[in-house]
């Protein structure tokens, strides 16, 4: 049989914000399942994107990753992935908040959006100035943290090692995909890590904001269309190039 690709994928401003697109996705999808395994990442936690898989025509996919990558679930699973919080054994969120509460700029995000193993917060249009300043008040307080900025108003701060970049490389080794199978679907800055991950190729939708529209990688396809018409518009992209990278071809 062929061989199969892991599509790893954002939800909000990727693969919602079209209805009549999503529709082709999900008829895309069932024709090709035997090839595609798909995976969603988002910002949100599990329970969020459940909601939006049962009220929209997003597909089942195999697992959710949720959190900006802090998360990792087997779909239908509501206990996440233990080995993979076992990484960042070593964050200590009380420490992180108590060093970010100087900066007035920064306003907590609703409770339902925090968690042990991520700190949201809404700030607007930061600069990169202001971004390097905050890095350096987490480093001085000896917080091993990950910073990322979305759509210049979200803030995460997230164990360092965690992003949905590493999340989406762990699901794939615990998948049994090579790096070479993986394709990532994106919009926002916290998708930026999952086009960082060494071998990973990657579809930018046409709606995305700033800071991925300004990748330029032969690994980064830039979609013309939005939402999940530029997902499908990247995956025939790079189904076609399925002679450089084999693994679409079916044997
Ligand atoms: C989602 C989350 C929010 C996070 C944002 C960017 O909207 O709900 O907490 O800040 O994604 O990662
Ligand atoms: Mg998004």
């Amino acid at each position: 049989m062929g061989c199969r690709n892991l599509v790893v994928s954002d939800v909000d401003g990727t693969l919602l914000g079209d209805d009549d697109a999503l529709a082709r996705l999900r008829d895309w999808h069932q024709a090709h399942a035997h090839q595609v395994t798909l995976v969603y990442s988002s910002g949100r936690f599990y329970r969020s994107v459940l909601e939006s898989i049962e009220t929209t025509l997003l597909p089942a996919p195999t697992a959710i990753i949720g959190g900006v990558g802090t998360d990792v679930h087997l779909f239908g699973q509501t206990a996440p992935l233990a080995d993979w919080h076992r990484t960042f054994e070593r964050w200590n969120a009380e420490r992180a908040r108590a060093a970010l509460g100087k900066y007035s700029e920064l306003v907590p995000q609703p409770e339902e959006f925090q968690s042990p193993h991520k700190l949201s917060y809404y700030a607007y249009d930061l600069t990169d100035d202001f971004l390097e300043n905050l890095k350096e008040t987490l480093r001085e307080a000896v917080c091993d943290a990950n910073v990322v900025y979305s759509s210049q108003r979200d803030l995460d701060i997230l164990p360092a090692g965690a992003n949905k970049g590493t999340a989406a490389a762990f699901l794939a080794a615990q998948l049994g995909f090579a790096a070479e199978e993986v394709i990532v679907c994106g919009d926002s800055g916290n998708d930026l890590a999952m086009f960082q991950q060494l071998h990973f190729r990657g579809v930018v939708v046409g709606n995305a904001h700033p800071e991925l529209k300004s990748l330029n990688s032969d690994r980064v396809y830039q979609a013309q269309a939005c939402f999940a018409a530029g997902v499908l518009e990247g995956l025939w992209h790079w189904q076609e190039r399925s002679a450089e990278f084999p693994t679409w071809n079916s044997a």
